[in-house]
């Protein structure tokens, strides 16, 4: 049993939840990134549902779990839950917060505080799942030092029925928690631009563009993936946000300044910090070939990972005989380095060779 302790934290008042969180409750269970994110809650929410949870809250204290109010200046400012342990001392959170307290630290302090109160109480081990769309989330577990673990496929259905994947962490008691600052930050505006082309976060809205874009023969004939389905697409543009807050990946939709149309995609990928290497690849639209677009897309790319992240090397491969990604590479900065004999494996069954290129900080 888990005892019904008060946990003070920085700013932060842990504590069950009372009568007067009723509003605050209301407010943020009625909230729409709530509503979307959390789709088993009542929705619209009423002060019904309030006195369901105060119910529901009891019978998890009851059970060995443990549900809190989070206050700061006695107002409420969000919840965070335990679900009673199992028998080998492994227990999960969870945690909603109010919208007006949200970007401020609440559930990263709230969800570190907790986890190390159970802790002290004879848990070993603290999962938390998050659905890979929810970045904020994801944020708040490596904030709050919990490691990935894995990811669990089409395990949650969202509000509109859609099945998504859980990305699943864990802490374990005496894991030591560092600053998590991201090996790769967002933008700071959410958008890199020259005023001709403009680099944004791939997202669901640009899968059909982007589907479109990599079944094309002339984008197809230089992929090394298999052919992907719509379906494939919308899912890979999902994971943007993912990709980037765990470090992985950056991928973007280069778009038309003046249009704001879809004009092709830039990527960061194979990031190895071990190494301060990652590797660059691009593609555009037919349309949009020829006016420069994809030099002013790398550039924006590599100048901005240059300045805002620890990278040393970027890196590029392209096929010997791709005169067009060459003529890319070296207007913005790439020197050859080399040739891999034979590495991509070609339709006909027959191989090319891949020639490489590196981009160094300091060129
Ligand atoms: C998820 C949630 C609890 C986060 O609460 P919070 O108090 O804002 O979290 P924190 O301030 O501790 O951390 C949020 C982090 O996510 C970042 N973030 C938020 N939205 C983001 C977005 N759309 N893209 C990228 N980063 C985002 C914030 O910048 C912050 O990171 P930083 O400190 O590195 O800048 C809150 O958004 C919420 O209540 N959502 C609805 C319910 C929910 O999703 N619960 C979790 C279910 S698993």
């Amino acid at each position: 049993m888990l005892p019904r302790d008060v946990i003070s934290s920085g700013p932060l008042i842990l504590r069950p939840p009372v009568e007067g969180d009723t509003e605050g409750i209301v407010k943020t269970c009625g909230d729409p990134v709530t509503a979307w994110f959390l789709p088993a809650l009542p929705s619209p929410y009423a002060v019904e549902d309030a006195r369901d949870y105060f119910a529901m809250a009891a019978a998890k204290w009851e059970a060995g779990g443990a549900e809190f109010a989070i206050s700061e200046n006695g107002q409420y400012v969000g919840s965070v839950g335990v679900r009673p342990p199992d028998p080998w001392g492994v227990a999960e959170i969870g945690y909603v917060v109010a919208p007006w307290a949200r970007g401020k630290d609440v559930a990263s302090t709230a969800a570190r505080a907790v986890t190390d109160w159970v802790f002290d109480h004879g848990i070993r081990r603290v999962e938390l799942q998050t659905a890979v769309e929810n970045v904020a989330s994801l944020r708040v577990a490596y904030k709050s030092g919990f490691r990935e673990e894995g990811r669990r496929r089409d395990a949650k259905s969202m509000r509109d029925g859609r099945y998504v994947d859980l990305v699943t962490f864990a802490r374990l008691k005496g894991d030591v928690v560092g600053a998590a600052e991201p090996y790769l930050p967002f933008f700071e505006d959410g958008r890199l631009s020259d005023g001709v082309v403009r680099l944004e976060p791939l997202a669901a809205g640009d899968a059909a563009d982007f589907h479109r874009m990599v079944t094309e023969p002339s984008v197809a004939a230089y992929s090394m993936m298999p052919p992907s389905t719509m379906e494939d697409d919308e899912r890979r543009c999902r994971y943007t946000g993912y990709w980037w807050v765990s470090g992985q990946r950056i991928e973007l939709a280069i778009r038309d300044a003046a249009s704001g149309a879809f004009a092709g995609h830039v990527q960061l990928t194979q990031v190895l910090p071990a190494l301060g290497q990652a590797m660059i690849g691009y593609s555009l639209v037919p349309d949009f070939r020829g006016k420069g677009f994809m030099t002013r897309a790398v550039n924006l790319l590599v100048d901005w990972a240059f300045a805002h992240t620890a990278l040393h090397r970027i890196v590029a491969g392209t096929e010997s005989g791709n005169v067009a990604s060459h003529r890319v590479l070296e207007r913005t900065g790439f020197q050859r380095e080399g040739v891999h004999r034979e590495l991509f494996p070609k339709a006909d069954g027959g191989r090319v060779d891949d020639v490489a290129w590196a981009r160094l900080r300091s060129s």
